[in-house]
């Protein structure tokens, strides 16, 4: 449109592929974000992950017995098949956690493939806790393969967050002491990531999902839609481009010219977004946490100020100002998961934990619509015309 000139209109072209929903609100101009109505900086403060997945997943805040009743059947599925285990034996040590995580979803959907019919309520309802009680185990497991330790059982006496942190840091030569900083700043993480309306991994969730292929298979592509360094990868890159800045020795102000001049193509990455033309409310809450999570396990990094030097410069600047570019929550979330001990590449990994109950809850909100159809995005045709194959 932008060569031609011509709209979608002049094409007769009327996109009517909008997706309805109830489930999550967003108001990019005023930078505004609510799961079912509640404002995320209320569920951030005052919920837990667990409990905003019900919300996200039913619809409504969970009584105490029907949330505790939730953590105890998710901790009932922690285990793997013993046999998946050695799934991660045929991966090279060096295998990227995304690239793990996605074929171990896949992987563990052949174990279950009769009780995985989306036709069937309770087989949506068991897939939807065997996911949510093992995806974490596989996360860790993906974790624990890249730097050659040990895999640990799950332990269900521990919280949902406590059971993943320990099978990330724990190991078999000594016991695990849970530390509550923590384990609060990671749930609080989680729970802002939980959803986010229609970006590109929800919507190809979705999109698997209208094909009527099962949960398992729609949260597999999910995953590798939310790897790119565009969408939930860019956390990752965002560490890398901070790490680059600092061993490079050039300053801030440079680096942003270069970003300015587009030289290489080199982005600021964790900024921009699709729908937020302000400030991404999820990037300022973790924003305000990272100080305190760092400071509470005593940790000074000084990619922390470099990345606050670098919005400062950014946000004053006439080129990111004129194009509404702002942080995303990709920009500060890396220094707090480096700082948790998490390596670069689990980052995205805990990105798709985060986002794993708003996919099972956009999926099964189409799958419970008859109105759903299979997903057929449209297109602009913009080839040749009619033409003849020359006579031979
Ligand atoms: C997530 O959709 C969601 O909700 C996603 C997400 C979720 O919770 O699911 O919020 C998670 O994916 C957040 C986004 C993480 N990605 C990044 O941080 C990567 C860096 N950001 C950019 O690649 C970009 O901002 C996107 C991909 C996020 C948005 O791309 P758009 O829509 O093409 O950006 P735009 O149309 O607003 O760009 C307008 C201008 C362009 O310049 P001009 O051609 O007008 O000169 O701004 C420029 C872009 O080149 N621009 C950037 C930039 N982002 C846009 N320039 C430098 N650095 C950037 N980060």
């Amino acid at each position: 449109t932008k060569q031609s000139g011509l709209t979608a209109l002049d094409y007769g072209f009327v996109n009517t592929a909008s997706t309805r929903s109830a489930i999550t609100y967003i108001d990019g101009n005023e930078g505004i974000l609510r799961y079912r109505g509640y404002p995320i900086e209320q569920l951030a403060q005052n919920s837990t992950y667990l409990e905003v997945a019900w919300l996200l997943i039913y619809g409504e805040l969970p009584t105490a017995d029907e949330l505790g009743a939730f953590d105890e059947r998710i901790r009932r599925h922690t285990l793997l098949h013993e046999d998946l285990k050695r799934f991660f034996s045929a991966l090279p040590h060096t295998a990227h956690p995304m690239s793990v995580l996605s074929s171990a979803v896949s992987a563990l959907s052949t174990y279950y493939e009769d009780t995985s019919d989306p036709e069937n309520p309770d087989h949506v309802e068991m897939t939807t806790m065997r996911l949510l009680a093992k995806l974490p185990v596989i996360a860790a497991y993906a974790h624990k393969k890249s730097v050659g330790q040990a895999f640990l059982y799950p332990d269900n006496s521990l919280s949902f967050v406590d059971n993943f942190l320990r099978l990330n840091f724990g190991n078999l030569a000594e016991p695990y002491e849970i530390d509550p900083t923590l384990s609060k700043a990671l749930d609080r993480l989680l729970i802002l990531h939980e959803d986010h309306e229609q970006n590109a991994s929800t919507s190809t969730v979705r999109l698997v999902g209208s094909t009527g292929a099962n949960l398992y298979a729609s949260i597999s592509a999910g995953i590798n839609a939310l790897y790119g360094p565009l969408h939930g990868g860019a956390n990752e890159a965002v560490l890398q481009m901070l790490a680059r800045i600092q061993d490079s020795g050039e300053s801030v102000a440079k680096f942003v010219e270069r970003v300015k001049n587009k030289e290489d193509g080199v982005k600021l990455m964790g900024f921009g977004h699709r729908v937020y033309k302000n400030y991404d409310p999820r990037a300022k809450l973790v924003k305000e946490s990272a100080d305190a999570v760092l400071a509470g396990l005593g940790v000074n990094d000084p990619l922390l100020d470099l990345a606050k030097e670098l919005e400062q410069i950014a946000l004053e600047d006439d080129y990111f100002k004129e194009r509404r570019l702002y942080p995303n929550v990709d920009f500060y979330t890396g220094v707090i998961y480096k700082a948790m001990g998490f390596p670069t590449r689990m980052f995205t990994v805990l990105f798709a934990i985060g986002r794993l109950p708003g996919w099972i809850a956009h999926w099964r909100e189409m799958n419970a619509d008859p109105a759903t159809k299979i997903g057929r995005p449209q297109q602009l045709y913009t080839g040749a015309g009619e033409r003849q194959f020359p006579q031979r």
